[in-house]
């Protein structure tokens, strides 16, 4: 132990928050009391029946939304009570993202929606702005489909270009909204084999999800119930766990 003498933090940490929408009548505690922390390259599957808090933890986690309280220690600093112009700045420096329904620009080209985070940074000025955009495309399996836009590309392929934009601005840590919840099968196992690429080169990815296929590539679970964690479980270096051990896991967590 030479030399270390100071432990590391988690890469996000978040402590007793709480999420309580106040519409009409009666409060919603989308999130009640949920502590979680996720360190540096975890693969972290968020499961739970539909209005269980998956989303508003995602969106927190994210820097897309505020808690009503609770403490959120994003590599250390403290981002619960941030401005929309921080948290604005936070997500673009640190944060990569992939939604269920891409969210491209529309009648714009597939390279120009990935260059698109480092257009609002202008870290790398334009040409190496282009030759990486290119980069990822070509990563993601879509050289050739440059210049293509949405409209013109497959689901699959709209989600590539999602997940090129998401790795633009080079982020440790990715996070995705039921990120196959839009695709056939045949796509839905190639976007999950480039996140397991992605996670095995040491980025972070937290992933919401609902099916135990897609939960089955992450390498941590957890399962939300009314605002709360229920279960939390990791592989500890484990193989996988297959679609049934995750469909146990859940089903026990919710029984
Ligand atoms: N903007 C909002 N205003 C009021 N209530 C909201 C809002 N967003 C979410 N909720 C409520 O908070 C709870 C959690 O919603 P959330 O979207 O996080 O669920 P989820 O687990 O992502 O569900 P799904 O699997 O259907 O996407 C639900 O009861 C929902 O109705
Ligand atoms: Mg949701």
């Amino acid at each position: 132990m030479s030399g270390e003498t100071k432990a590391r933090g988690h890469l996000i940490e978040i402590r007793d928050m709480y999420k309580i929408y106040a519409v009409g009548g009666e409060p919603v505690h989308a999130l009640d009391g949920v502590s979680l922390s996720v360190d540096e390259g975890e693969f972290v599957a968020i499961m739970g029946s539909s209005g269980s808090g998956k989303s508003t933890m995602l969106n927190i986690l994210g820097c897309l939304d505020v808690p009503t309280k609770g403490s959120y220690l994003l590599d250390g600093i403290e981002v619960a009570a941030r401005s929309r112009a921080e948290l604005a700045r936070i997500r673009n420096r640190k944060l990569g993202f992939v939604f269920q329904n891409f969210n491209l620009l529309p009648r714009t080209s597939a390279l120009e929606n990935v260059e698109l985070p480092d257009l609002y940074m202008g870290r790398l000025g334009r040409r190496g702005r282009r030759e990486r955009a290119m980069m990822l495309l070509e990563r993601v399996g879509l050289k050739g489909r440059e210049s293509h836009t949405p409209a013109q590309l497959s689901g699959g392929q709209q989600q590539r270009v999602a997940i090129a934009r998401a790795l633009m601005n080079n982020p440790p840590v990715v996070f995705a909204d039921e990120p196959t919840g839009n695709l056939d099968t045949k796509s839905s196992i190639e976007i999950m084999n480039l996140f397991t690429e992605l996670s095995n080169e040491g980025i972070t990815i937290v992933m919401v999800t609902h099916e135990d296929d897609i939960a089955s590539y992450a390498k941590r679970h957890v399962v939300m119930r009314d605002g709360k964690v229920m279960r939390d479980d990791r592989d500890d270096g484990g193989a996988r766990k297959t679609q049934d051990e995750v469909a146990r896991l859940v089903k026990e967590a919710l029984a």
